[in-house]
């Protein structure tokens, strides 16, 4: 698929989606941008209408539009979540998932969910350091919090880090379902524990299932990446 293609259908996704999405400054096109670069950076440049995905330039400008085009409807308030260092101002209903908000409002599919239960570890990222299952967390109430996905790991420029290097050098991984989940887990140990011992690992990964079964050459990986 070529990368204007690409770009089209995300936004039309996310207009689809009617959903207004932001940071300092806001909107699908920076969206865009964070999405090509591992979720790390991105400037937002327009405000999206959840009610008719009209886009505009401001903050206030989509205010002017509600008042005239949505009389007596409120514009709902925004929540700023910080993921993998950018801030995202999004409209979030309160029963959203911090997995569904990841994955369907802002594209960051790394994060996967398999039984969104909290019984499979599919879905870790890591919140303010802590391997967190973002299938449990609301995410109205992670404002304020650093948010770190599977997209933030590699470095600019599609470097892997240590914890993903040791995991492809170990073949840790097979179908790749559960690896996203199994990698947020290691690195929030291998941050606090920078050489774990094969029992620290066992435990650290215990939250997580990995239907392949290639847990032996997982846990290789991760004492290996706390060797380097
Ligand atoms: S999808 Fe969250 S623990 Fe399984
Ligand atoms: S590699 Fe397939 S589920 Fe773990």
């Amino acid at each position: 698929m070529s990368k204007e293609t690409n770009l089209v259908s995300r936004r039309e996704f996310l207009k689809d989606a009617g959903l207004v999405v932001g940071g300092a400054t806001v909107g699908s096109a920076a969206l865009l941008s964070a999405c090509k670069n591992n979720g790390k950076s991105g400037s937002v440049t327009k405000y999206v209408c959840p009610l008719d995905s009209k886009e505009f330039d401001s903050l206030q400008a989509l205010k002017d539009h509600y008042a005239s085009a949505h009389e007596g409807v409120a514009l709902p308030d925004f929540k700023t979540l910080n993921i993998n260092g950018v801030d995202y101002s999004l409209i979030i209903n309160d029963y959203w998932s911090l997995a569904w908000v990841l994955r369907e409002t802002l594209g960051l599919y790394g994060t996967k969910v398999g039984c969104d239960m909290g019984q499979c570890g599919a879905c870790t990222v890591i919140v303010d350091d802590k391997p967190m299952y973002a299938c449990l967390l609301f995410a109205c109430e992670m404002e304020g919090k650093k948010i770190r996905t599977v997209e933030g790991l590699a470095d600019y420029g599609n470097k892997l880090n240590k914890v993903q290097q040791a995991f492809h050098d170990a073949n840790a991984t097979q179908c790749g379902f559960c690896t996203s989940g199994f990698l947020m887990a290691a690195q929030a140990l291998i941050e606090r524990n920078s050489s774990p011992s094969e029992d620290e690992v066992r435990h650290a990964l215990s939250g997580h299932l990995c239907m392949c079964q290639n847990f032996k050459k997982t846990i290789e990986a991760v004492v290996a990446a706390g060797g380097k």
